[in-house]
Formats: structure tokens, sequence, C-alpha cells
């Protein structure tokens, strides 16, 4: 017989008259012949009530029974006279399959998450976080369907790269060579002796990639709509609530399509993936609503009832000069918006999503598209209250010239991005597309304000314990 699992039981409009459930006992408590278990399976957050009376064979150790122990039950369903329950399951066999020790670190009371995090390995059996982790799940899921459903196509960008999109040289640089003994350029030994990479793996330096975006672009130039969703890596040294050397980006790409186009794409997704959420784990939702940020429906709601404010950077400037409040960073055009001034438009001013666009050109990579006036870029940044900047995109570059002088300004090598400008020479079209950290998505959805708890196991500046 196969194993039923909780959510469909709890779910089921009728009682089924034999039941097999496997799980982990959250809490036992007795009463005179029979044993109360609260039976979680981490198919739902709910928990089904197991009924196991004196009449079992082996009823002297189920009363033994701890929290976190694993167990295997057959049985019978039945209306629940409980509160709270539709189903209840009166034990006819209940198999132990391990007992817990006393020392089982999770038992019932709250755990702080800073305590959760030095058990990343076990976390994911608490309520907050096995509901975070069906949430991630479930919005993979989604960021799939959305763009499947308008004909965009996935593309696997490499993991391994020779370039620095982004152009900020947060690399993690990825060798074979021995490093106690690298082979060296020049024979005499001495400051100037450089490594050799010739003599590496790929023959050059190489980088876990920051960004599949300059692949993904080659993709859009040939299949018009395209997609890539994976993990990036950035060595940034900021330890901050919302940094990870490790996460995920969604990067759709659009040929034929502009910035203001792309800002349609990026607020339309945000509204499809909170609404799929807000449909389909309500109760999983309903948790981080109660117990971790009170005003979650009311930002979710915004997110889905509302248009995002759409604001030129020019405009942005003068609005947080003028609003009364100190900031640690000055703000003047050329400068680059720090969290602080984000989540004050998001959060305090405007109350909801702004798109910012139109950025200086010089605090921007070089592969987005110069406007008329030659001081901005093509460039937009979505951000959300309590988080701040959640998708950076932009127009790309389609003009070779204009590429290949915006490249030589940055200091990006056109001999090593041959490839990059080859797009540009041939059938080079106005593309645009962005990257959604699906991280601070994960942590719009949830309320989480920690990108450590949004992550099965984090990797951040000095920890990469599991
Ligand atoms: O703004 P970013 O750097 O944009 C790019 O990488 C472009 N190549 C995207 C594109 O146009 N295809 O990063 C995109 C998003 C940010 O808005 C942020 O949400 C997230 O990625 N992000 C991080 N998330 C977690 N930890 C980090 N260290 C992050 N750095 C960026
Ligand atoms: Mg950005």
């Amino acid at each position: 017989m196969k194993r039923n699992r909780i959510n469909a039981l709890l779910s089921s409009e009728q009682p089924l008259p034999s039941v097999l459930i496997k799980g982990w006992v959250r809490t036992r408590r007795d009463a005179k012949t029979f044993s109360f278990i609260e039976l979680n399976d981490g198919s739902c957050l709910a928990n089904i009530q197991v009924i196991a009376d004196d009449q079992l064979d082996n009823y002297d150790s189920v009363k033994k029974l701890s929290t976190g122990s694993s167990v295997c039950v057959r049985g019978t369903m039945h209306d629940s006279p409980g509160k709270g329950q539709k189903w209840e399951i009166h034990a006819t066999e209940v198999i132990i399959i391990n007992m817990a020790p006393d020392d089982y670190p999770l038992q019932k009371k709250r755990h702080t998450d800073e305590f959760l995090r030095t058990i990343s390995h076990l976390r994911p059996r608490t309520n907050k976080y096995g509901a975070a982790f069906r949430i991630r799940s479930r919005l993979s899921y989604a960021i799939h369907q959305y763009f499947q459903e308008r004909g965009f196509t996935y593309i696997h960008t490499p993991i391994i790269t020779g370039s620095d999109c982004e152009g900020a040289g947060e690399l993690f640089q990825v060798t074979a060579l021995d490093l106690d003994n690298p082979p060296r350029k020049d024979e005499k030994p001495g400051k100037n002796q450089k490594i050799d990479y010739e003599a590496d793996f790929f023959a050059r330096q190489a980088y876990l990639t920051v960004s599949g975006q300059l692949e993904a672009e080659m993709f859009a130039l040939a299949l018009s709509d395209i997609y890539t969703f994976g993990p990036t890596f950035r060595a940034e040294n900021s330890n901050t609530s919302r940094h990870a050397a490790e996460f995920w980006m969604v990067e759709p790409e659009m040929a034929f399509c502009d910035l203001a186009e792309d800002m349609d794409y990026a607020q339309d997704f945000i509204k499809f993936l909170v609404t799929d959420i807000m449909e389909n784990c309500a109760q999983d939702l309903d948790l981080f609503a109660r117990f971790v940020d009170k005003n979650l429906t009311t930002t979710l709601e915004n997110i889905t009832s509302k248009e995002f404010i759409r604001l030129p950077y020019t405009e942005a400037i003068p609005l947080l000069k003028n609003c009364g409040k100190k900031f640690a960073y000055e703000v003047f055009f050329g400068a680059d918006l720090q969290t602080e001034h984000e989540r004050f438009l998001a959060e305090e001013h405007f109350k909801q999503p702004v798109i910012i666009y139109d950025y200086p050109k010089t605090i921007k990579p070089f592969y987005m598209r110069v406007n008329d006036d030659d001081k901005t870029v093509a460039a937009m940044d979505v951000i959300v209250p309590r988080i701040g900047e959640i998708i950076g995109g932009s127009q790309r570059e389609e003009r070779l010239d204009v590429l290949e002088s915006r490249m030589d300004v940055c200091g990006v090598s056109k001999k090593e991005l041959w490839w990059y400008l080859d797009s540009r020479r041939y059938g080079s079209v106005p593309h645009s597309g962005f990257g959604l950290g699906f991280e601070r998505l994960v942590m719009l959805v949830t309320g989480i304000t920690n990108i450590r708890d949004v992550i099965p196991f984090p990797r951040t500046p000095g920890a990469i314990e599991f």
C-alpha cells in the first residue's frame, strides 16, 4: 500500500477506510487509555492527529514516543471532534522507525532564527522553515509556468565563465592549479613572477558566473524570448541581510523589446508570482502573516492591486534630497542609490513597489543602452518595501560602435568578448532583460528579513558549515 501524504488526507472530502502514514512526531500527550500523537510529514504545515489506544501490542513503547521520532502508522480515518481539524486517524498499528533521544534540539518551543541557523540541517523540520521552503519550491514552479505559458525558452547558461558581466570584480576564481605550488610564467623567482594560467584547466583564468546575462543575450538574439534560472555567485564581502555569496537569479531576455516593455514585464512577473503564492500557499502564508510580519498581507495586496510607481532617477534624487530625512549616504546626481534610499521610497514614501529608471551611465555596467542625453542609460531597478532592490535590468546597447566605446571606457576587454560583439555585428536588434534575485523574492513573499533564512544552506562570508 502506498503512503498517504498528510496534506492529501487533510484536504480529503471523504474519510478513507484505511490509511498508511509515515512521518515525525511533533508532540504527544496521554489520556487514560490512549495517546494523542501529532504527526507531521512536511507535506503541509498542519499535523494530523493520530489516536493510539492501549489495545496496540506495543502501546508501552508508543507511550514513550518522543518529539522528533519517526513512525509508520496504519489506521482508519474519522471525523475529528477536536477544534481546527476535520479528520483524525485511529491507529491499528504503530511501527516505530526511530526513537529520537531526549537531546533532540527541536523540542516544542520557539527557537530564534540565529539558533536555527546553527542547525541548518534540522531547521526544515520546524513549522516556519518548512513553510518557507514549500513557498520557495512553489515560486520556482510559478517562475517556469509564467515564462513557459508566454512562449519563452528556458536556457541553461554556464556556471563557469571567463567574463565578469557586471564588471564589479566580485568574482570567485575557479582553478585546478596546485595553489601551494602553481606554475609560474617566469622561471626567475621574484615579485613579478606571475602565475601561468595557460597551464590551468581552461588555459586561462576562469570564474563562477555572477550573471548569465551575456550568454542569455546570445540566445535572445536567436530565439527571441528566453529566460535563465540558476545559481550565481558573488564574492561581495558585505555581510548584510540581503546579500549571499551563492544565490539564484531569474534572467529573462527579450529581443525586439525596449525599456518600457521590460518594465511592463518586470511588474507583470512580480504580480503573477505574488498572486500565485496567495492562491496556492495560503496556509503557509498565513503563518508568516501572523508570526513574522504583521503587514505582510497589506504589502502583498499592494503589489497585486496597484500599478508600480515609475520614477526617473533624475526625479528620485531631488525627492530624496528634499524629503527631510537624514541618510547615512549623501544623494546627488551620479550617486548609486543605497538600500536606505530605496527602502525610504518603497516603504515610507510610496508604500508600494517603485521602478526607478534611466540611471547615470557612470554607475552602470558597459552593456546598458546609452540614452540620447548621453548622461544616462536605459536601466531600471524594481525596489520593494522591506528589501529595496529586487530586480535590476536594462535595455542593452545594440549599436556596435557605441558598445565598443563603452567597453573602452569601462575597461572591458573587446578581445575577450569578441563573441558578444559579434551579436551586434550580425542582425543586431533592440533587446532588453532583467535579473530577479530569487532569494529576495522569497523574502518579499514571506516577510523573512534575513537572506540566510530563505536558502537551505546559505553561503555568506566566513560561513560554509553545511
Ligand atoms: O542588479 P544585478 O547585479 O543585475 C544583473 O546581474 C544583471 N545582469 C541582470 C540582467 O539584467 N539580466 O542583480 C540582479 C538581482 C538584484 O536586483 C538582486 O535582487 C539580486 O540579483 N542580487 C543578489 N541577491 C542576493 N545576494 C546577492 N549578493 C545579490 N546580488 C544581486
Ligand atoms: Mg543591481
